[in-house]
């Protein structure tokens, strides 16, 4: 078993679903508070942690918003990031593509250059001293109207440079994807890949509108794809990826406990699927243990657990040759753990 663990710790692997807001673990959460001179309605991190426990999506989303309230400046966002980078370099997470959430800033009157640029500085730092690379994409808050995710967009145009795509996250049911056709054409127009939250708590149809409306190159969650058999044959068809977040959906009761997730099941049906935290200041791990006890609960072989690893960087914004190079890493480590 320690083995298994070794082999998931010295896996190159990419994270392409990791809101930077569900990275912000409650010590960070307490120190910014105190220099922010903001109260929390906790006393203590061991407070904090006690009011995880959720029953759904909603009752998670409630608790994040009300998290990211500490961060004001730009240093903070720099820290949160900083934070997360030093997280990857450790678990040999060597790419990420980070989402961030600017209507959860803006909306309290943070500027949103304030945020990225915070989140950006960090980036490049982790690129030139953890020797993380990363892309930034920045999310649409669902439960609100398109117009404000119009506005986000305008902001986004004076940072192009530092935003390869757009997503769509927040509370699902209820804000299916055709809410924002037009604002994801005109990302499309402007340059930006898409990929969205669909099928986490939602409808297979939503799937079916992130593919045809928004037209997304990954989904994120997805894993209610399986209760529609033509749309599993579309995502494999057009090598959709789905970013599955494992703790992520026990911890918001998507399924009852790692045994009964259906990565396996959709891996075993050819679709691309890869790991990933989501929250994991939240959900309570970070990818390594994301992958080991994932892996332990479905029981996956070497081989298994090295295709997710592939398909991360296969699903990934990066170039052709920098996955080449990726997936050779990924090979020698399998040959040595195999012998
Ligand atoms: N925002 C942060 N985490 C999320 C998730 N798992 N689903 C939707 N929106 C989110
Ligand atoms: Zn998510």
């Amino acid at each position: 078993m320690l083995k298994f663990q070794n082999f998931i710790e010295e896996l190159p692997k990419a994270e392409l679903h990791l809101h930077i807001e569900g990275s912000l673990e409650p010590e960070l959460m307490f120190k910014l508070a105190e220099r922010n001179k903001i109260k929390l309605r906790f006393n203590s991190v061991e407070e904090i942690r006690e009011a995880y426990n959720f029953d759904n999506l909603q009752s998670f989303l409630d608790i994040y918003y009300e998290g990211a309230g500490v961060l004001v400046h730009e240093q903070d966002f720099y820290d949160l990031t900083w934070e997360y980078l030093e997280k990857c370099a450790r678990e040999n997470v060597k790419h990420t593509e980070i989402f961030f959430d600017p209507q959860t800033h803006t909306d309290r009157g943070i500027k949103f250059d304030t945020v990225i640029n915070g989140i950006d500085k960090a980036l490049n730092d982790g690129k030139e001293k953890l020797g993380v690379s990363s892309n930034l994409i920045m999310c649409f808050l669902r439960h609100l109207d398109e117009k404000a995710a119009f506005e986000t967009l305008n902001s986004a145009l004076n940072h192009k440079d530092k935003i390869i795509g757009v997503g769509l996250d927040s509370s699902e049911v209820g804000h299916p994807p055709s809410k924002f056709k037009n604002v994801f054409e005109k990302s499309i127009e402007e340059g930006f890949f898409t990929v969205a939250h669909a099928g986490e708590e939602g409808p297979p149809e939503y799937i079916w509108e992130a593919l045809d409306l928004l037209k997304v190159k990954r989904v994120d969650h997805g894993v209610r794809s399986i209760e529609d058999s033509k749309l599993v044959q579309r995502l494999v068809d057009e090598n959709i990826s789905l970013t599955v977040c494992p703790f992520s959906n026990i911890k918001l009761r998507v399924f009852d406990k790692l045994e009964d997730h259906n990565l396996k099941k959709l891996l075993d049906l050819g679709l691309n699927v890869c790991i990933n935290s989501d929250d994991p200041a939240y959900f309570g791990g970070y990818m390594n243990q994301n992958y080991f006890e994932t892996a332990e609960a479905l029981k996956l072989t070497i081989d298994e657990v090295a295709k997710v690893a592939r398909n991360s960087f296969e699903a990934s914004f990066i170039s052709e040759t920098e996955k080449q190079n990726f997936y050779d890493q990924i090979t020698s480590v399998v040959d040595k753990y195999r012998v």
